[in-house]
């Protein structure tokens, strides 16, 4: 049996809306850390005029690979490995990247590295989305969010829910805009940057 992500089960839905018009105009997309592959699958099949390709921390999770394999879409790419610190990133095009629950997990280092990465993969006129959780003005947008944060932190204390304004800046030192930043359920945003 594939492992199954709850949290992706509720959320591919909402996120697939965000994507639809976000990436409307793009014809490749690279996610970062598709964990479970489940977001991989549902954007692949229902966004058909794009090639997903995913990607994960090596050695790749079988697991990963097998549900790409099982969904035999021809516009989704088996899964490479992607560490966002190491550089040079696999080579592109391209036009967008997507990565969902990945900033509040890696250190804030590698959070620089991550835009320093899809800066230089990027076409010129790239999208960039990120789903999780974020605070705003150095405020949790929820008590869940707070508490969320606390866990992260006692675990591992590289791992924090990250400030926008912060995030924001690493985007625009890369040229990037934000064009949009949508609720998401349980207090999730979904952001998009865009760089013309
Ligand atoms: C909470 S999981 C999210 C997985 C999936 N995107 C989802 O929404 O269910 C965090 C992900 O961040 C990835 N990650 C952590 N550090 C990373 C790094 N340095 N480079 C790339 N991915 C990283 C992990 O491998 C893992 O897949």
């Amino acid at each position: 049996m594939l492992a199954l992500s709850e949290a992706c089960e509720r959320n591919k839905g909402p996120l697939l809306e965000v994507l639809r018009g976000a990436f409307a105009a793009c014809h490749t997309a690279l996610e970062i850390g598709s964990g479970t592959g489940q977001h991989a699958v549902h954007f692949a099949a229902h966004l058909p005029w794009l090639t997903w390709q995913p990607s994960e921390v090596a050695p790749v999770p079988p697991a990963l690979g097998e549900r790409v394999r099982l969904a035999a879409l021809a516009n989704l790419r088996a899964p490479l490995a992607l560490d966002v610190r190491e550089f040079p990133w696999p080579a592109g095009p391209r036009e967008a990247v997507f990565s969902a629950n990945t900033l509040h997990i890696m250190s804030w280092e590698s959070v620089g590295a991550f835009f320093r990465g899809v800066g230089a993969t990027l076409e010129a006129a790239g999208v960039l989305c990120v789903y999780g959780p974020f605070r705003y003005q150095g405020r949790h947008t929820s008590p869940s969010n707070a508490e969320f944060d606390a866990w992260l932190r006692a675990g591992d204390p590289d791992s924090a829910v990250r400030d926008f304004e912060a995030v924001d800046a690493l985007a625009r030192a890369q040229r990037f805009e934000l064009a949009a930043d949508h609720a998401m359920p349980a207090n999730n945003r979904a952001l998009v940057w865009q760089r013309h």
